[in-house]
């Protein structure tokens, strides 16, 4: 049983600049709850329990916002604010929050590297990448994990993206596997160019890894822009034995871009019970304005 996920969150979130020049961009807010809190909420509906997450220097309020906070708690309860007590004090208690620092920012495959530390050799993980927003409503990671539990293989998560975009990626060469959705990923390439893609299935921020990782890891060199890659690793891995890719069907969001975060931002406020009809009413309304 897979119980432990990490989060590399240490990236500096320089799309966003300036409103990241002092609040981590894993906090930013889509409606009322930052981006991280949705990814931590992912794994806790996917049995995933235990959170590292593995951080960098000015990223200490993802660590605040999963603590208690007592003068907080005492002013709500004070005041009879119920739901907003249980809201902020219930955040504590989703999952067991861990961190560690990665010190420098060495590549991705460096961070998950962080966690040989938190997770058994013989331990299976999920790694999770925040600028990846996937639909609440939608049990992507579970079908991750229950591809993982039967194959034992590492396990992707793979998106169709027009050719123009595969060199923001890694790039996944695949054969249809057993089930409708899954496929064998017998390539990966880290960021090629256009001409170098093996196909347009790009692999998206969700990752299921069995502990072999870390020693390939380890002996992985510096790839793409001079990091440590974790697409190298599992390439590494995918050339002795095919890895596992799954068809992201869920909507996606990369919220570390301006466009997709408006987006999160738009569908998320729709979704909700206590504001969506309001919002979308009004939405409606203000661009049949600008079209009359
Ligand atoms: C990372 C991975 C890349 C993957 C992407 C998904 O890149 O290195 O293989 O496709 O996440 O979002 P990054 O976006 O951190 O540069």
């Amino acid at each position: 049983m897979v119980r432990k996920a990490v989060l590399p969150v240490a990236g500096l979130g320089t799309r966003f600049l300036p409103a990241t020049k002092a609040v981590p961009k894993e906090m930013m807010p889509l409606v009322d709850r930052p981006a991280i809190q949705y990814i931590v909420e992912e794994c806790v509906r996917a049995g995933l329990d235990d959170v590292l997450l593995v951080t960098g220097s000015g990223k200490g309020e993802i660590e605040d916002h999963f603590d208690r906070r007592l003068d907080l708690e005492a002013a709500l309860a004070d005041k009879g604010k119920q739901d907003e007590l249980t809201a902020v004090r219930d955040l504590a208690h989703l999952a067991q929050i861990h961190s560690i620092r990665q010190g420098e920012p060495l590549g991705l495959g460096h961070a998950v590297l962080m966690a040989a530390g938190h997770v058994a050799a013989e331990e299976s993980f999920a790694v999770l990448l925040g600028d990846d927003i996937i639909d609440p409503h939608e049990p992507f990671l579970e079908r991750m994990l229950e591809a993982h539990d039967r194959t034992g293989r590492p396990v992707v998560a793979l998106m169709e993206v027009p050719s123009d975009q595969v060199h923001l990626y890694g790039v996944a060469d695949v054969e249809p596997g057993e089930r409708d959705g899954e496929f064998l990923v017998h390539r990966l390439v880290e960021k090629p160019p256009v001409d170098e893609a093996p196909s347009n299935l790009i692999v998206v921020g969700r990752y299921v890894l069995p502990g072999a990782i870390f020693d390939v890891l380890h002996e992985t060199p510096p790839g793409r822009g001079d990091e440590i890659q974790l697409t190298d690793a599992l390439q590494t891995m995918a050339a002795d034995e095919p890895i596992i890719g799954i068809r992201l069907d869920a909507e996606r969001y990369d919220t570390g871009d301006k466009l997709g975060f408006l987006k999160a931002t738009v569908q998320i406020a729709a979704q909700r019970e206590d504001l969506g009809k309001e919002f979308l009413e009004w939405l409606r309304a203000w661009i049949e304005e600008r079209e009359a």
